[in-house]
């Protein structure tokens, strides 16, 4: 296997990787990767978590979970599908079968492809709010909001089933157009334009906070670690969160990693999606904070920041319109280029496993994506009396992804990098060339890993903490 990914390495033509398809360089992945780990977990929730948890020393552990839990279970996943050259399922089938493991492991593949498929179904929904917003804010609709009239605003987008379905229609239909073009021609094409783009309409709107007059008081409070604020739940919403951001446990990792070409190294190039992904949440909160703070709202806000606390800062402000219409395109970009990697895994899988083309297993997961979608868009307004064990539709689903597949994916993932493949297949794999260096990252991923999703779990399931 080893022999065949370096072949196919050399060749780094389309035609390689078994017709699979092969990102055309190391940059493309790096795009493609951030471009899926950075979407509303950085400019919607990180911003929140961090005013509701009390800033920066919230800030500092959730950067030690980074480094911890999610650079090694990134690097993991990435090596696994790599040298798999496989969907997931298919990727750990194939290496639990080099090294003589059983072939349940594989069943961790395709949980995490179910995961992905299932968060894409409510993620396109969501993303369709921030689509909904971006005409709005242009057209001035945000104009004398205060806290009231915006938190109505909002209501009254929630509670029309029309635009709900109708903009996570639109979302869907660019994810599954993207994807239907294949790795080089959809994929990597769409992000050489769409990432560029993010990072300068961000960059942009970090420039405009610093003219705000408010800017330090964001960065003190991003930055000051007042460690009397940060409670032991803290620590938990840290640790979930480095997991979440990084877009680990849904196969989306894993089925990118598939696509890379032999030879680059796998431990600089996570650490870079790790870097660039951390460095697109703190400026997501320089430019959020400035205006919070220059409007006198509240920081700590929770999930309305974004969506109700942030409409009344660009209706108050000068070139609020412009401002804000830009804020919400690029939550809308970034949204997209995580969604299109939620759904390539299942794509990869249904077309290696029943041996189908490009087009009709997307066109086949794009009708159970959609009516999946119905279920969340309704959840909001007509079903919003439907509930499973007391959660609407959508708190279920996102119940049961975020809260029970993805630490349970991720926990099976980190054991079978750890324990059942063998130190020198991943230490070849990752490319971590000093020694000490490479035992320290192992002795990680075998046990703090582990451990920080196991109490993850634990206090989700309400048994600690
Ligand atoms: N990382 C994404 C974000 O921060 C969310 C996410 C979680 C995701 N799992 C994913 C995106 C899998 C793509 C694929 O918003």
């Amino acid at each position: 296997m080893s022999q065949d990914s370096i072949a196919v390495g050399s060749m780094a033509g389309a035609s390689s990787n078994s017709g699979r398809g092969l990102w055309s360089s190391r940059w493309a992945f790096f795009l493609a990767a951030t471009g899926s780990a950075v979407g509303l977990g950085n400019i919607w929730k990180f911003p929140y978590i961090t005013g509701e948890n009390g800033g920066g020393a919230f800030v500092l552990v959730y950067l030690a979970c980074i480094l911890v839990i999610g650079i090694p279970l990134l690097m993991t996943e990435v090596m696994i599908g790599r040298r798999g050259r496989a969907n997931p399922e298919g990727a750990m089938a194939a290496l639990a079968k080099q090294v003589g493991a059983g072939r349940h492991w594989r069943l961790f593949g395709s949980m995490a492809i179910l995961t992905g498929f299932l968060i894409l179904s409510f993620y396109a929904v969501i993303a369709g709010w921030a689509l909904a917003y971006t005409p709005a804010a242009i057209m001035g609709s945000f104009a004398g909001l205060n806290g009231e009239s915006s938190g109505a605003l909002f209501g009254a987008l929630l509670g029309d089933p029309w635009k709900l379905v109708g903009f996570g229609t639109v979302v869907l239909l660019l994810t599954l157009g993207i994807v239907a073009l294949g790795v080089r021609e959809g994929l990597e094409r769409s992000l050489r334009f769409m990432m560029p783009g993010l990072f300068v309409l961000l960059l942009g709107l970090v420039g405009y906070a610093a003219t705000t007059g408010h800017f330090l008081e964001a960065v003190h409070f991003l930055f000051d670690a007042d460690f009397s604020k940060l409670s032991g739940q803290s620590v938990l919403v840290a640790l979930g969160h480095a997991f979440f951001t990084l877009s680990l446990a849904t196969g989306a990792m894993m089925a990118y990693g598939s696509y890379l070409p032999a030879g680059t190294s796998i431990a600089k190039t996570a650490i870079m999606v790790a870097l660039a992904d951390t460095a697109v949440a703190l400026l997501a909160g320089l430019a959020i904070f400035p205006l919070v703070f220059a409007n006198g709202l509240e920081p700590g806000a929770g999930p309305g920041l974004i969506f109700v606390t942030l409409p009344i800062a660009f209706g108050q402000m000068p070139f609020g319109q412009l401002v804000g219409g830009l804020f919400f395109i690029m939550l809308a970009i970034a949204a997209l280029t995580s969604a299109i990697s939620l759904l390539e895994p299942t794509v990869a899988w249904l077309g290696e496993k029943f041996a189908i083309g490009r087009i009709k297993a997307v066109v086949l997961s794009g009708i159970v994506l959609w009516l999946l979608s119905l279920g969340t868009a309704l959840s909001f307004n007509v079903w919003s009396d439907f509930t499973l064990f007391g959660k609407t539709f959508f708190d279920s689903l996102d119940y049961l992804t975020t809260s029970l597949l993805m630490p349970l994916g991720g926990l099976g993932t980190v054991v079978f990098g750890g324990w059942v493949l063998s130190r020198t297949v991943v230490q070849e794999a990752l490319g971590i060339g000093h020694p000490h260096l490479f035992t320290l990252w192992w002795q990680v991923l075998r046990w703090v890993t582990p451990l920080g999703i196991v109490l993850v779990f634990l206090h989700t399931l309400g048994l600690f903490g």
